[in-house]
């Protein structure tokens, strides 16, 4: 019985050995998975930046994309709970539109299957766009005489002004958000200089504490998935740890509250650490204001490791070399409604 004992333990610990190699470290791809159906084409890629910045079809024309994903900077609001029409908080913490386009399925929950599906539920959002019906918002567009010519760019057929277009245009711009060449990917393609030696243990620390269990991959959100299947860890895993009240860890229910079954209770999608340090606060709940301390709540509630303040500040300084090269953005020219407004009901 011992001997056998003896023996599983081997097998265990070869098993660990190996299961360590199997993460690899990866450096960012120059194009993100794209659906058949919907090929990035430059023209598509320029309306779909215009509506991105377009607050008009908003109920109150104040709120766009970018009100939220704010792409001059680190493509969220810097804020826990977003603010929508009429100064409304939603209920979860804005995450980054940059290398969105990496995520197999899109929100905290998983809930919408692709950008193009995800694109279509901030507008009627009562508390982010605010508009009671989408054709009412396409019919705002509609009205702009000028983008016309750009849907009929982006597209073919007799009727390009349609709710899945905008929403095709929107997804292929998103799919251009692509932040590169980060210290860490350059560090990977042999630039050893381009971390310090604080850097460099941190990583080491996010290897050796098992982080890349579910923050693998070029984006470090899990290994790549079928799009549409979602890659989910249950958050707290371990819930019996001060922060879990700290934090208010159990209020949302994640993705039980999509598919109403009690087997994915606190059941959250894997999110991206790429530019991580320019997306705080952090949690689905915008919780935890700092990096640090984001580092130190994920190691006791996912692995159950209690670390020294020196190892989390040695991680996040690791996770700060993920912050790559964002792409110039130049603000869209709008097309305007000469001599009138749309704003009127
Ligand atoms: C009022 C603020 C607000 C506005 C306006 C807004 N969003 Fe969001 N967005 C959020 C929040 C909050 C979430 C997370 C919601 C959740 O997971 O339940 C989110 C999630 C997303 C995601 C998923 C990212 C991920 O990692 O899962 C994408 C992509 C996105 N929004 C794009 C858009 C686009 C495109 C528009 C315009 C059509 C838009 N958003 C308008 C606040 C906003
Ligand atoms: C068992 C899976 C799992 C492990 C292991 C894990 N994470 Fe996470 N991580 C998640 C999930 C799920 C979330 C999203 C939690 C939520 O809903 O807010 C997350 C969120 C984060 C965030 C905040 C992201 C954001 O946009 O707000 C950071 C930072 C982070 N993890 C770092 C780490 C580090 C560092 C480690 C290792 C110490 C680690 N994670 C280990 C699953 C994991």
């Amino acid at each position: 019985m011992r001997h056998i004992f003896k023996k599983h333990n081997v097998i265990l610990a070869a098993l660990l050995l190996t299961s360590a190699n199997v993460y690899s470290w990866e450096t960012m791809p120059e194009n993100a998975p794209t659906p058949a159906d919907n090929p990035t084409t430059p023209e598509k890629v320029t309306l779909g930046k215009m509506l991105f910045f377009d607050p008009r079809f908003s109920s109150t024309g104040t709120v766009s994309c970018n009100s939220c994903h704010n792409v001059m900077e680190g493509g969220d609001d810097s804020r826990a709970f977003s603010m929508g029409v009429h100064g409304q908080l939603g209920g979860r913490s804005a995450p980054t539109v940059w290398n969105s386009a990496f995520h197999s399925v899109q929100f905290w929950d998983g809930r919408a299957a692709s950008l193009e599906e995800q694109a279509k539920g901030p507008v009627v959002n009562p508390v982010e766009m605010g508009m009671s019906d989408i054709e009412k918002a396409m019919d705002r567009v509609r009205i702009i005489p000028g983008y016309k010519a750009y849907f009929d760019a982006a597209f073919s057929g007799s009727n390009t002004m349609s709710v899945d277009n905008a929403a095709r245009a929107v997804a292929a711009y998103e799919r251009t958000l692509i932040t590169r060449n980060s210290p860490f990917d350059r560090y990977i393609n042999g630039d050893k200089k381009a971390l310090t030696e604080q850097q460099v243990r941190g990583m080491g620390l996010f290897q050796a504490n098992g982080c890349q269990a579910c923050h693998s991959g070029p984006a470090f959100n899990g290994p790549a998935m079928p799009a549409g299947t979602g890659f989910y860890s249950k958050f707290p895993t371990f819930a019996d740890s001060p922060y879990t009240e700290k934090y208010d860890l159990l209020k949302d229910k994640g993705r039980a509250d999509v598919t109403k079954s009690d087997a994915d209770l606190y059941q959250f999608r894997v999110p991206t650490l790429r530019n991580i340090a320019d997306t705080a606060p952090y949690f689905h709940n915008g919780s935890v204001r700092n990096l640090n301390e984001a580092v130190k709540v994920m190691a006791k509630t996912q692995l159950n490791n209690d670390i020294s303040d020196n190892d989390a500040v040695d991680i996040a300084a690791f996770l700060v070399s993920l912050s790559g090269e964002y792409p110039e953005m130049i603000m869209p020219r709008l097309p305007p409604t000469p001599g009138t407004t749309i704003l009127m009901d």
